[in-house]
């Protein structure tokens, strides 16, 4: 099918924002427009409190699930981050539930601090949408799109970094051809399956690199299938994203 925005058409919006404006809103929002994280944000990993929080060994190590954690992921509009109660559950002194050598046990103060102290933990956010447009964070997850399409192979980072641009371009590549990112839905959150069925890899620009439409009917899956099954049309209209 021919892409109804062609890929230069997300400069549009821009340039007519800038045109419409005078020079000197020019060179102010040029400055801007080249100066935002925009460029720079694939790889944003800030300094995290404590000893901080490692996905490699609790979601992938412990193989513990997103949605223990992030319990919002299907319900609601934006994702969630974990109370400190959570992580309670396992580190808690002399909580047997798990064995937690010596070394963890004081890079697990902070959090018996802040939960003795009636604090949170104070995590930064790496990942933000500007609020003059719209992410419903569920509707996503819910139409069969992988953690990993957009936040990369979050079961093998021992510290999150932001792993595609968020751009309005980077929305509207994928809202034109969603097909190539659904995966069952049940799948969602297992990131080394999709990994291995359905992205050989993803490069440092966060590039996806689906696995041929052959491997995976080598595989024993048919993804035209699924496709059909799931019937995904997301939507192009500016007013979708931006009202
Ligand atoms: C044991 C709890 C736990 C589990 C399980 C867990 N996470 Fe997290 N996650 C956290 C905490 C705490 C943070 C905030 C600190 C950080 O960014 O590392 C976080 C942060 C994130 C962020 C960055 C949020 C932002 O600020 O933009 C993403 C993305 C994420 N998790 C995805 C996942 C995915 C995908 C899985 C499953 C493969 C997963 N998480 C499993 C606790 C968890
Ligand atoms: C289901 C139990 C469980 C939960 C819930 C849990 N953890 Fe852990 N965590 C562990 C285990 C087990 C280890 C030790 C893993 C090892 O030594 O390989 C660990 C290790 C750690 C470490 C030490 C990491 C390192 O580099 O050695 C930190 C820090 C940590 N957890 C933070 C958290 C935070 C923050 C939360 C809440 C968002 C949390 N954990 C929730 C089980 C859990
Ligand atoms: C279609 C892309 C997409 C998919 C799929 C997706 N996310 Fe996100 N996620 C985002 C974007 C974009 C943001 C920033 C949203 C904002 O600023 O409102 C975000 C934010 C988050 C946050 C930060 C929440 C906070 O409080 O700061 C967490 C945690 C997270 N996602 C986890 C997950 C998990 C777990 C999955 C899989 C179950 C997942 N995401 C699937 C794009 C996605
Ligand atoms: C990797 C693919 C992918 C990316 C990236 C992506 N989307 Fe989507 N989007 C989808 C799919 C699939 C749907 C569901 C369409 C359906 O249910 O028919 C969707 C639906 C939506 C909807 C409509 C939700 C509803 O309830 O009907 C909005 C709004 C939206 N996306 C906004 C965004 C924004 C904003 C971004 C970028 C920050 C973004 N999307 C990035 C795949 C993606
Ligand atoms: C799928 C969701 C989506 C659709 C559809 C969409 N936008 Fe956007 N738009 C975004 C997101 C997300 C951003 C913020 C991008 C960023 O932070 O870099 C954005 C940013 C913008 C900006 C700010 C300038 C910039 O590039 O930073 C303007 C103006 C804009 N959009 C206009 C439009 C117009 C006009 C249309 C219709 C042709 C449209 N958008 C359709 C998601 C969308």
């Amino acid at each position: 099918m021919k892409p109804i925005f062609p890929k230069w058409m997300n400069m549009l919006p821009t340039l007519g924002f800038f045109a419409a404006s005078g020079t000197a809103v020019l060179v102010i929002g040029g400055f801007w427009y080249y100066a935002t994280p925009k460029f720079w944000e694939v790889g944003y990993m800030p300094q995290q409190p404590g000893s901080g929080f490692n996905h490699q060994i609790h979601a992938g190590k412990l193989g513990m699930d997103c949605r223990y954690c992030h319990t919002n992921v299907e319900e609601s509009w934006h994702a969630n981050v974990p109370a400190v109660e959570t992580c309670m559950n396992c580190h808690t002194e002399n909580r047997l539930n798990v064995e937690i050598s010596t070394a963890t046990d004081e890079k697990v103060q902070f959090i018996r601090d802040a939960y003795a102290e009636g604090k949170g933990i104070e995590w930064r956010n790496i990942h933000v949408v500007p609020d003059y447009a719209s992410f419903p964070h569920n509707a996503h997850v819910n139409a069969g799109v992988s953690c990993y399409s957009c936040h990369g192979q979050i079961q093998g980072m021992p510290v999150v970094a932001q792993a595609q641009s968020l751009s309005m371009g980077w929305c509207l590549d994928c809202h034109r051809n969603p097909d190539e990112n659904l995966v069952p839905k049940d799948k969602v959150t297992d990131l080394y399956w999709v990994e291995n069925h359905w992205f050989n890899t993803m490069d440092e620009n966060g590039n996806l690199i689906p696995v041929s439409a052959e491997e995976r009917a080598h595989k024993g899956i048919d993804p035209q299938a699924l496709v059909d099954t799931l019937k995904r049309n997301p939507p192009q209209y500016c007013g979708a994203c931006h009202y």
